[in-house]
């Protein structure tokens, strides 16, 4: 097993952040136009020294274990940082933990860097879903990919 793999796995033991955030202050929600993927995003923010920063981020993937890796660690990192911080966060910097992608993985974190784009107010450069909190994501994706619903894997929503 590579160590890009292993380090997937061991994240995944231990995934972090996982799960609505029935609190949050805004959300973001992106697919992937390469796999039919999603992932959304929630954010808390606080008020520190004047500045508006992330006091707590979640999310939520019907996707790739890279996605659910990356985005449990892009959550932890983004926490307590300004939003003119989270906005410069790209892709390689929210999975810098795993190490390099590989080329065909390089789109699951560019997801998760879309989500944070979308939660911020910002234009991802992957293809934002509706983010209308009546909708599960769930929902989302069976409106958005009705076609591909049956083969995308549910993984645990409940924190
Ligand atoms: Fe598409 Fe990972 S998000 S394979």
């Amino acid at each position: 097993m590579s160590d890009f793999e292993q380090k997937v796995r061991d994240t995944l033991a231990n995934p972090q952040n996982q799960g609505e955030m029935e609190d949050a202050d805004s959300i973001g929600t992106v697919g992937s136009p390469d796999c039919g993927d999603m992932l959304r995003m929630w954010l808390k923010f606080k008020e520190k020294d004047g500045k508006k920063v992330i006091d707590k981020a979640s999310f939520q993937s019907f996707g790739c274990q890279t996605a659910i890796a990356v985005a449990s660690m892009a959550t932890e990192m983004l926490k307590g940082k300004t939003t003119e911080e989270a906005e410069q966060m790209g892709a390689e910097e929210l999975s810098a933990d795993l190490g390099a992608l590989p080329p065909m993985k390089i789109h699951c974190g560019q997801l998760v860097e879309g989500a944070l784009k979308n939660a911020l107010g910002k234009e991802p450069a992957v293809a934002p879903v509706d983010n209308s909190s009546s909708n599960t994501l769930a929902q989302s994706i069976s409106q958005a990919q009705p076609k591909q619903s049956g083969k995308i894997k549910i993984v645990k929503l409940d924190q």
